[in-house]
């Protein structure tokens, strides 16, 4: 039987969800060792991977909010129900305009709540900031948007996150993936890397270019640690050079993907994936 893959309560573009089997079958991981994802995004790797020990890390500090804010208890499934019924009505009966007030009053406050409630209703369940670091994506217009089932469906998600903190012990940290690769060096630790893909159009919180991709690589190297790479190998216009030049040391595992998430037509193409390994 399929193994059920838990899908995480906030989206993002680039989410590995499809991947997540084939990630699982090629990890070097046990018990004792410390998961560590420098570039968290939804979580959804390493949520299923379900490690006791784990750090969790991305530059959005909305996305870390957000989970340290259930870790916490301040956000639960209950809260989050009746928020988004309530916000849910109030976009019914406003529509777009609701849903504008609600992402001005994000970039102003900042809710874990609201950053939820925009990450479900948005275009494609993008993650997208403007250069001054407000969320910009526009109303993902839907009839029913947070329709009794949708809400359920979130809740679950919030709900499996909740109960993985309660067994294990998971640390969402804001910072850079250097921080983050820096702060193990003592551990028995797996690091795996999902990154802005180079050379494509990326558009999440911050950039990435060459230097932070050879700097990662470096990184990676002088640490010694057990790692894996995502990123991608080719679509049908072109390859990515990266990985035979700067990543031609690593054992590589490909496979096709379509990724159902994105605004950018080239994340709605299909692509083959790369997963680099060290070992
Ligand atoms: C491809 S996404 C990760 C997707 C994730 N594996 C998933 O399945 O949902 C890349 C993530 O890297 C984060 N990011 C970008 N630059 C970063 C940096 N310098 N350090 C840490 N995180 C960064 C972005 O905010 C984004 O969440």
């Amino acid at each position: 039987m399929k193994e059920k893959i838990h899908v995480p309560p906030i989206k993002i573009q680039g989410i590995k969800t499809k991947l997540v089997p084939l990630i699982k079958d090629n990890i070097i991981m046990d018990k004792e060792m410390l998961w560590v994802e420098p570039f968290m995004g939804s979580g959804v790797v390493g949520f299923n991977i379900r490690p006791q020990q784990a750090i969790f890390a991305d530059t959005n500090p909305h996305i870390i909010n957000f989970y340290n804010n259930i870790k916490q208890k301040n956000i639960d499934s209950y809260i989050v129900r009746n928020f988004l019924e309530s916000e849910g009505d109030k976009l019914e009966k406003g529509d777009d305009e609701y849903y504008y007030e609600v992402r001005e009053r994000f970039n102003k406050n900042h809710s874990s709540l609201d950053f939820l409630f925009l990450n479900r209703s948005c275009f494609n369940g993008m993650i997208r900031f403007n250069k001054n670091y407000k969320f910009n994506v526009p109303y993902g217009h839907k009839p029913q948007r947070f329709s009794k089932a949708y809400i359920t469906k979130i809740v679950n998600q919030v709900k499996y996150v909740e109960q993985m903190l309660c067994i294990s012990d998971w640390n969402f940290i804001c910072q850079s993936f250097d921080n983050t690769i820096n702060s193990i060096q003592e551990e028995r630790a797996f690091i795996y890397c999902d990154p802005p893909y180079i050379g494509r159009n990326v558009d999440y919180y911050d950039s990435w270019s060459e230097d932070e991709e050879t700097k990662l690589k470096k990184m990676l190297i002088s640490n010694n640690n057990y790692f894996m790479l995502s990123t991608w190998d080719h679509n049908k216009y072109r390859k990515n050079e990266y990985v035979d030049t700067l990543w031609g040391f690593c054992k590589k595992i490909n496979k096709e993907h379509f990724y159902y998430v994105g605004a950018n037509e080239n994340n709605r193409n299909s692509i083959v994936e790369a997963l680099l390994i060290n070992y």
